[in-house]
């Protein structure tokens, strides 16, 4: 069905520039984008907004859905001290179905009313309570990947597989999703420490046999680095490790990527693999900045992501602030040659970068996904200068401001689900 959506429309097609169309409509037919227009288009059915901001959705390229039960709690340990102390015993619950159904609806509630409209999520090494968390995701109205945790090493014996299981399992996990429609699997090794090197070689084939994306971390801690050296020597680097397992091209996704250096650079941007830029966890588990501004000037794919629970916040708007403030601390204390983020940057990055993962999506140009937020226009109640404020800049004020609000509507593939 041809419908219209009317309002301030405010997005980004390309790095660095917003384009803005005040009391303007979005059409779109079914799922799909099919232009703005400043002129009522006729007969057409159209949904008034009023002033409300009209933006695409944002797309969280790394989140642990099981985690999401103690973001914000023991943020005091950096990474090993707290996967070991915290995370690992934690996920070793959702073996328990009751467990994870009563975490995982609470998880896929707040999901659907954030501003997220497709994720790329880890669940645990657990089948059945991963197939779960993916239709609780289909049932909310959210698309993307969802993978089912792999881990045959270094890890506590209730959170560990032997090399057979994590493979029959993820083969049959993989079967099993194959009924759902929007939520779809994804090969999860959960980081080099965790996988033996023929776990990691097997689900390198998977991937590739089932023509199935990957997800994993990446160069996330240095302590965690220097693991990898010990556990890889052949390997040059930690991305070449991933490298030589098959686990890199244009469908991997490598979470954190702080401490890559130049050659680690040469080798994600030439299998076009994506790096999830998560700058609330990297503060929170005190791993350091990523360079984000090199890798986009390298080439490197980059989309934006909480990691829920080393981020405290499931609110991408908060990434667009704190991958902002992180770059101004990164280029005033550590590199003045990389300057911060812009805030038009970030929110491409979140938006039409990120989106990119999914297909054509993250933008307001025909063709693309019908993937849009309403925002309620948050400075008129905020602030005194509300009527002089440009689009941009009340866009700017919700995203500092208001992160956490649940935007009015949401329309995920063209559904409205909120
Ligand atoms: N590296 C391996 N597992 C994890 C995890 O659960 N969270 C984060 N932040 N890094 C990891
Ligand atoms: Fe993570």
């Amino acid at each position: 069905m041809r419908h219209a959506l009317k309002g301030n429309l405010i997005w980004t097609e390309e790095m660095g520039s917003f384009r803005v169309l005040k009391d303007g409509y979005l059409l779109i037919e079914d799922n799909t984008i099919l232009g703005v227009s400043a002129k009522k288009p006729e007969n057409v059915p159209v949904a008034d907004f009023g002033s409300s901001l009209i933006t695409p959705g944002l797309y969280d390229l790394h989140l642990h859905a099981p985690q999401y039960m103690f973001s914000g709690l023991f943020m005091d340990e950096e990474l090993l001290e707290w996967l070991d102390k915290h995370t690992f015993p934690l996920e070793a619950r959702f073996a328990d179905m009751d467990f994870a159904c009563k975490a995982y609806t609470a998880f896929a509630d707040d999901l659907k009313n954030s501003c997220t409209v497709r994720a790329s999520v880890f669940g645990t090494i657990h089948r059945k309570s991963t197939l779960l968390l993916m239709s609780l995701l289909e049932k909310a109205g959210l698309c993307g990947y969802i993978g089912k945790v792999s881990m045959d090493r270094n890890s506590p014996d209730i959170l560990t597989e032997t090399t057979e299981e994590a493979v029959s399992e993820e083969i049959r996990f993989i079967d099993e999703a194959s009924s759902l429609k929007n939520i779809k699997p994804i090969v999860t090794p959960r980081f080099i420490p965790s996988c033996t090197d023929s776990l990691l070689s097997a689900l390198g084939a998977i991937s590739k046999e089932r023509n199935l994306p990957v997800q994993t971390h990446l160069d996330e801690n240095q302590s965690e680095i220097e693991w990898v050296r010990e556990l890889c020597p052949e390997s040059r680097s930690y991305a070449d490790a991933y490298e030589r397992y098959g686990l890199l091209d244009g469908r991997s996704i490598m979470a954190h990527s702080v401490w890559t250096t130049e050659e680690e650079m040469d080798i994600l941007s030439s299998h076009d693999a994506w790096v999830a830029h998560s700058p609330s966890s990297n503060m929170n588990l005190s791993s350091g900045i990523a360079p984000v501004r090199r890798f986009l000037e390298r080439g490197v794919n980059v989309g934006l992501a909480t990691d829920t629970a080393g981020g405290s916040s499931l609110s991408m708007f908060r990434m667009i602030t704190d991958s902002i403030q992180s770059s101004k601390l990164r280029w005033r204390l550590q590199d003045d040659s990389l300057p911060p983020l812009r805030f038009s940057e970030a929110f491409y990055i979140a938006t039409k970068g990120g989106g990119s993962f999914f297909g054509k999506a993250g933008s307001f140009e025909p063709g693309f996904a019908a993937d849009i937020l309403i925002l309620e226009d948050s400075s008129e109640e905020m602030t005194v200068l509300a009527p002089e404020l440009s689009i941009e800049e009340k866009l700017e004020f919700y995203a500092y401001r208001t992160p956490d609000r649940r935007p009015i509507a949401k329309y995920v593939d063209g559904k409205r689900i909120i």
